[in-house]
């Protein structure tokens, strides 16, 4: 079973993702299993305190390096980390190429930044993957190990039912962009589904498909200027 462990300041933020939907199924069926440790649980001064001024001055607090220290150490101590995962927005931009590479690990770990960043001799120790989700900035880390925990948990073999296969997704093999899809009612609001669909004819219907995919490749493209 794989096994991602998150560190953060803020668990809390955590819990109602991590326990919904196909992520809660997958750890019900013991496909993985995620531990979220409170950065604050290793903060031994009176009060506790995980975050402090910056040197140099500026506005904001940073994250002290001694908690994410002994949290990070005590887990290496237990276990080999395939990827220690560090979501910052100078890391590289995550895709669908890097979610297939850690769906693949056994054990991946998350270290979530919070206020205004961490000591940087956290990353410099410990960092093997630093990813930004793009060129935006968050309040903190936990969204980042969240889109990284769905997109590759949905990847371990049994965690998708057949019908929600990951096989022929958007993106799965390169860039790609799949054709639209429809439901009942066929008309609504007098919005048609498109007519091949209800064809029956399965030859025309993968035809249509493929051309679909192909438009909305092209202008998936074009939209983000990539050629
Ligand atoms: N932390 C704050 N902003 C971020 C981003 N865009 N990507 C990754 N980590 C971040």
């Amino acid at each position: 079973m794989m096994r991602i462990d998150i560190i953060s300041a803020v668990p809390d933020s955590l819990s109602s993702p991590l326990n919904t939907s196909i992520i809660k199924r997958a750890q019900d069926r013991n496909k993985v299993e995620i531990v979220v440790h409170n950065l604050r649980d290793y903060a031994h001064d009176k009060h506790k305190q995980i975050d402090d001024k910056p040197f140099g001055g500026g506005p904001g607090m940073l994250l002290k390096p001694e908690p994410f220290f002994e949290c990070i150490e005590k887990l290496l101590s237990e276990r080999r980390y395939d990827h220690i995962i560090f979501p910052t927005p100078g890391g590289k931009i995550y895709n669908q190429k890097m979610s297939n590479k850690f769906s693949l690990a056994e054990n991946l770990m998350i270290v979530a930044g919070h206020y205004k960043g961490v000591d940087d001799r956290v990353r410099q120790k410990f960092a093997t993957d630093e990813i930004s989700i793009g060129n935006f900035v968050l309040t903190g880390g936990e969204i980042v190990a969240m889109m990284i925990i769905d997109s590759v948990v949905r990847l371990i073999p049994g965690v998708l039912n057949d019908s929600e296969s990951a096989l022929n997704d958007s993106l799965m093999d390169g860039d790609i962009i799949e054709a639209p899809y429809y439901t009942r009612p066929a008309d609504f609001q007098g919005m048609k589904v498109p007519e091949i669909l209800l064809s029956g004819n399965e030859k025309k219907i993968k035809e249509w498909k493929e051309e679909q995919s192909k438009i909305l490749t092209e202008n998936w493209k074009k939209i983000n200027n990539m050629e």
